[in-house]
């Protein structure tokens, strides 16, 4: 106990003395796999009790950058610092600071709930107290299945179980790794919530997802990743903001409705695609759909299957690279 605490009063001071307040600071960051470049000249920083996220396709270089932050596989440039301290070369350095979820995490399935989070505790050199144990348990939401066998897990308490790993050693900053994915709705709801709590809790979260929705209720900033390289960054409101269109209209019509006949600044209707679906990227909703219904109206035109959805993250994606964000 007493020697955590002089490390963490060392630990401030080496941040203190680097100037910034920053958890994370990643500067010109670059890696390559033979002839790809998986992460290209990637900066940005990370302020501390922010959750911070990249949003990307597969194979964006999401788990390679966090693996590099994390101390698992080495740059080859750019330098990383975590709390002011240079992850590299010497990693061991801030592993006491950090706590990692990988992309898939492979359980001992003869042990129980309980045993693993305290084999991993140990594997920290720590000997998790009762009152640790118990609240990863409650933070997790697996106080009822502590003595079940993680193979008896479903898909959602393995991935709450694996968040709750990465906490034995109560780090300031945790990596998530697509904490998810493959989660049905509910399940990705509850996992939402234990990554709030954290965030109340004063930590630092960088997680990494390829679910818009995820990002955008559960980020405070982040960085929109793809080829490698940062696209945007920004917070989710101001990424949806700066495409400077609130909401996208769908609709069929009998006859195709003309741009030019609506008339309406900073709106733009597009052709009817294969389906004959028409879409209306529109600065102001109301002035917009008023317009269509009149023109339609105005010219005996009938509208069918009006959609209105407001801009997200998705159509930044869209307008930044030309393809769309699968799942
Ligand atoms: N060990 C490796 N050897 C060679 N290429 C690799 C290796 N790891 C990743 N890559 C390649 O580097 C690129 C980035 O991979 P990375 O795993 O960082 O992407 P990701 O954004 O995490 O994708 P996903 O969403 O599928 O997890 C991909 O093109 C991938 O095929
Ligand atoms: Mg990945």
């Amino acid at each position: 106990m007493t020697s955590n605490t002089v490390d963490s009063a060392s630990t401030r001071n080496q941040a203190d003395s680097h100037g910034g307040s920053s958890m994370v600071s990643v500067r010109s960051l670059g890696k390559n796999y033979g002839s790809l470049r998986a992460v290209d000249d990637v900066s940005f920083e990370v302020a501390r009790g922010e959750i911070f996220g990249f949003l990307g396709p597969n194979g964006a270089g999401k788990t390679t950058c966090l693996e590099m932050m994390e101390g698992l596989r080495k740059p080859d440039a750019g330098t990383i610092t975590i709390s002011g301290i240079p992850v590299w070369p010497d990693p061991a350095k801030v592993k006491r600071l950090i706590g990692v979820q990988t992309q898939s995490t492979a359980f001992y399935e003869e042990l129980t709930v309980q045993e693993v989070l305290r084999l991993f505790g140990a594997l920290h050199g720590r000997r998790l107290s009762k009152r640790v144990l118990e609240d990863l348990l409650d933070l997790s939401g697996l106080a009822e299945k502590r003595k079940a066998y993680t193979l008896a897990l479903s898909g959602g308490q393995k991935q709450r179980l694996a968040i709750a790993i990465a906490l034995v050693n109560e780090p300031e900053l945790v990596f998530l790794d697509e904490p998810t994915t493959g989660l049905d709705p509910q399940a990705r709801r509850r996992t939402w919530e234990v990554v709030k709590e954290l965030r109340d809790r004063g930590k630092t979260i960088i997680l990494t997802s390829h679910y818009m929705e995820e990002a955008e209720y559960l980020c405070d900033r982040l960085a929109i990743i793809d080829y490698g390289k940062i696209i945007a960054m920004d917070t989710p409101v101001r990424l949806v903001g700066q495409l400077g269109r609130k909401a996208r209209i769908n609709f069929t019509a009998s006859r195709p409705i003309e741009g030019v006949s609506l008339g309406l600044a900073g709106s733009d209707v597009g052709a009817p695609n294969s389906e004959g679906e028409q879409t209306l990227l529109a600065e102001n909703l109301d002035d917009a759909i008023a317009v269509l219904l009149r023109t339609a109206n105005d010219e005996d035109i009938e509208i069918k299957n009006l959609q209105v959805r407001t801009a997200n993250l998705e159509d930044v994606f869209l307008t930044l690279t030309g393809k769309e964000l699968r799942d």
